[in-house]
């Protein structure tokens, strides 16, 4: 039997990248989209609690509730500033819409060096992904990860958010990222998201670890 997936979405991108990857498995991904108001975005400190709590909210308008057979799916991400002790994190929506890209690289004004390896870990960050989905009363999570630094200046008009001032480390040959400053097989070459097209972002895309994460727990329907 075909398990459906709601995912808690307003995103037509996400949908097909979560459709494509569960599809094979057997699950059926639909699209759950809740008007405004009908969705509050929690203030809490996690990624986890964010998607915790929109899941009990999207449970409200699932058929039949918590004794659903199907399960219910949302995404979480936001930039983790090192030197800003993690700022803005899971405030990154909020601040992308008031202080925006170059409100970030002014509050990293003071971080820089002639070396381009130590100005990228004076000015390191990450993305991070958390995709949690809920299935016959639990919930499970999925991590993902990319590592980078912020950019001295905003750059590129490809992508979104805060793609224009973040430069993704290097990945080596096995996809996974590299520290700061060392060469690997698949190189950005200092250019920020902003600047390089949605393909070869997807390579470092925290969004697919956390995807991929989750489905390694998730058996098949
Ligand atoms: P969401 O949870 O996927 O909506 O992400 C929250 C915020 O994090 C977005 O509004 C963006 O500001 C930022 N963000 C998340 N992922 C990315 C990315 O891949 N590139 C740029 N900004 C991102």
């Amino acid at each position: 039997m075909t398990r459906t997936i709601w995912f808690l979405t307003g995103n037509s991108g996400k949908l097909r990248e979560a459709t494509h990857h569960l599809l094979p498995l057997g699950y059926e991904v639909r699209q759950l989209i809740l008007k405004e108001g009908e969705i509050i975005e929690p203030q809490v400190d996690t990624l986890e609690e964010v998607a915790q709590s929109k899941i009990a909210q999207a449970l409200l308008h699932i058929p039949d509730g918590q004794q659903s057979q199907d399960m219910i799916m949302v995404e979480d991400a936001g930039l983790f500033i090192d030197a800003l002790n993690g700022f803005p994190g899971v405030y990154s929506s909020y601040i992308l819409d008031t202080i925006g890209c170059n409100g970030i690289v002014r509050l990293l004004e003071h971080l820089q060096s002639e070396d381009t390896v130590q100005c990228a870990q004076l000015r390191s960050a990450q993305f991070q992904a958390v995709a949690a989905l809920w299935m016959d009363g639990q919930i499970l999570y999925g991590n993902g990860t990319c590592p980078g630094w912020i950019a001295l200046e905003s750059s590129g008009e490809d992508g979104f958010g805060f793609d224009p001032v973040f430069t993704p480390n290097d990945l080596d040959a096995f996809g996974e990222p590299l520290p700061p400053g060392t060469y690997g097989e698949k190189s950005a070459h200092g250019k920020t998201f902003g600047s390089i097209s949605i393909e070869e972002k997807q390579a470092y895309s925290h969004r697919s670890r956390a995807l991929n994460d989750l489905l390694r727990q998730l058996p098949s329907a």
